[in-house]
């Protein structure tokens, strides 16, 4: 089972992105599927961990080229990978404190999010590119 399926509308019409942007989804889902098999707190932990590393390492790469390029939407579009990195630690820190793990919730936020921002600052950086 998947966590977050590739969608078409998450394209953003330029292949090197697009590639990329799916084998983060796949990364998540085998995380997704390896997280399934153990089921403790500390696997569910590791998985959430990880889906936070793997996403900030794309962000980062990302944000690498916009300095590079000067781009002029750098600011903007910074604050909204670290809103994203800011709801995944959220749900962290609600699972390690309260124990409460809402699956439905992290497919949601990572849903939305990825479909919001790849579609709309990622199509956008890449052609200002
Ligand atoms: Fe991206
Ligand atoms: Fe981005």
């Amino acid at each position: 089972m998947s966590l977050i399926e590739w969608k078409k509308e998450f394209e953003t019409g330029i292949p090197d992105v697009d590639v990329e942007h799916e084998a983060l989804i796949g990364l998540i889902n085998s995380l997704y599927d390896s997280m399934n098999s153990d089921r403790s707190k500390d696997s569910i932990l590791q998985f959430l961990g990880d889906i936070h590393t793997k996403t900030a390492a794309h962000f980062a790469l990302e944000e690498k080229i916009m300095r590079e390029e000067e781009y002029a939407h750098y600011g903007e579009h910074k604050n909204e990978h670290e809103q994203l990195l800011d709801d995944i630690n959220d749900i962290m820190d609600e699972y390690e404190f309260n124990d409460s793990f809402d699956e439905n919730k992290l497919k949601q936020v990572l849903a939305s999010w990825f479909s919001e921002h790849f579609k709309n600052q990622d199509a956008l950086f890449h052609k200002a590119l």
